[in-house]
């Protein structure tokens, strides 16, 4: 093939960086024929230059300033591989699409806290971010092509490895959540600092630009609902275990009567639901159209193999001329639908309170529960220790976020609950 390789350059080289030039160098062939033409990456900026990475950089241009990238005019394309809503990582993407160079991005945080402005900055230049939700599942292409022709009504995910990880150690060994987090810290599946992930932060940036695809508006962090998985205990699992449900942290996008509800939470799902057998490191994307009904999708969400697949999909679709609007309708077609704030949220509920086993507790806590027009379906009482806490599970037919908050602030005041009560959402399958 004598054609002019379309030319690369690389900013950052960590794992989903050098995990791209390795990607490049064993699949040359591959990739040159999908996109028609080979793919050769030209430049690289690090912070380290001295860091082992285990690829060859030799050869390539290496810039300290990863917004020189943008300017170096033997460069076609721009890979972001830095991270971070702010700081370089934003500069060099806002350099490369201001100069018209094409960009792909792994990078999420970006993507859902400046998306619109990227997309405005963009126009009709590639700005395209594959690999920024669900590492190696195709989800951005599956929602916002290949299911174009249906209006969604919901889609929902395991969004981040970490919390699935975490969540399917606890459940499988009975073990408690910050023994898990520190094993899996030690293993290297959870950063040092993990907050990002545990508290759902990342589950969210993912959630919010699945929303604006699916829903075809305008991507919109803020508005949504985040809740980590740090409550979770072994007890719960226990439980959720004698009620037939997995526990999951989801995000959740619905289109409801009042608009788009986006949310991130820890859920209990039927096991026998087919995203509650996703389990480890894995992900999973379930959305539902009016045509096509549920579609499952389901892979490697991390990791330096899927990310890099992710990425050089978008190189080819670039070195194609392949070109969508970055959400998947131009700016002015995208539909200012509201978003329904947490409290509207109607749905099940379980509720796991620590009771001083005496007589009277359960009439308190179901009369607070009957004065919020909460119905019960079931009631577990595990074991009996006469003036110790007991756990008692409650759970309920739906009802509204806004009643279930009412009543648990009543019944954290009753003298006989010990524990803040832990509350975990019901979802459907
Ligand atoms: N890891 C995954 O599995 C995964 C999956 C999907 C999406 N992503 C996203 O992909 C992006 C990169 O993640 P990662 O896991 O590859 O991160 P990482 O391993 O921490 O790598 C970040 C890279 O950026 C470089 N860098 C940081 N600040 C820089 C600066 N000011 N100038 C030049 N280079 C700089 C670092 O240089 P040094 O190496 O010299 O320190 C490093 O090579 C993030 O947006 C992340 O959310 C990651």
């Amino acid at each position: 093939m004598s054609m002019r390789p379309l030319t690369l350059g690389v900013a950052g080289l960590g794992t989903v960086g050098a995990g791209v030039l390795k990607l490049l160098a064993d699949n040359a062939d591959v990739v040159a024929a999908r996109a028609g033409r080979p793919v050769a990456v030209v430049a690289v900026s690090a912070r380290d230059r001295a860091r082992d990475r285990g690829v060859n950089t030799a050869g390539l241009r290496w810039y300290d300033d990863p917004v020189a990238l943008a300017g170096d005019a033997g460069v076609d394309v721009v890979v972001e591989c830095i991270g971070g809503s702010e700081g370089p990582a934003k500069a060099l993407v806002e350099a490369a699409l201001r100069a018209g160079k094409p960009v792909v991005t792994a990078n999420k945080a970006l993507l859902a806290v400046h998306g619109a402005a990227m997309a405005e900055l963009a126009g009709s230049t590639p700005l395209a971010f594959e690999a920024a939700v669900a590492g190696g599942i195709p989800a951005i292409k599956a929602l916002r092509e290949g299911l174009a022709a249906n209006n969604l009504s919901r889609v929902a995910g395991i969004l981040n490895g970490t919390c699935n990880y975490i969540l399917t150690t606890m459940r499988e060994q009975g073990r408690e959540f910050a023994d898990v987090l520190a094993e899996a810290q030690k293993l290297g599946y959870a950063e040092a600092d993990p907050s990002f992930d545990i508290d759902g932060v990342d589950a969210a940036h993912k959630l919010a630009i699945l929303a604006a695809l699916a829903f075809g508006r305008p991507v919109d962090f803020t508005s949504v609902h985040v809740e980590g998985i740090r409550e979770v205990s072994a007890l719960d699992f226990q439980m959720a275990e004698d009620l037939g449900y997995r526990i999951k942290l989801l995000g959740i996008a619905q289109r409801t009567e009042a608009g788009i509800s986006t949310r991130v939470h820890p859920c209990m799902v039927p096991q026998a639901a087919p995203i509650a057998r996703v389990d480890g490191v894995f992900n999973a994307v379930v959305a539902e159209g009016d045509f096509v009904g549920r579609v499952v999708l389901q892979g490697r969400g991390a990791g330096a193999g899927p990310t890099a697949s992710a990425v050089v999909a978008d190189v080819i679709d670039i070195a194609r001329g392949r070109f969508t609007p970055v959400w998947g309708s131009a700016a002015g077609a995208l539909a200012a639908v509201p978003s329904v704030p947490m409290s509207a949220h109607t749905g099940c509920y379980y509720l796991r309170l620590m009771v001083v086993d005496r007589p009277g507790v359960i009439a308190d806590v179901t009369g607070v529960l009957r004065d919020n027009s909460i119905s019960l379906e079931s009631m577990l009482q595990r074991g009996r220790a006469p003036g110790e806490a007991v756990p008692v599970v409650l759970t309920t037919h739906e009802c509204q976020e806004a009643a279930m908050r009412a009543a648990i602030t009543r019944i954290e005041d009753l003298a006989a609950v010990m524990e803040k009560p832990v509350l975990i959402r019901i979802e459907p399958a």
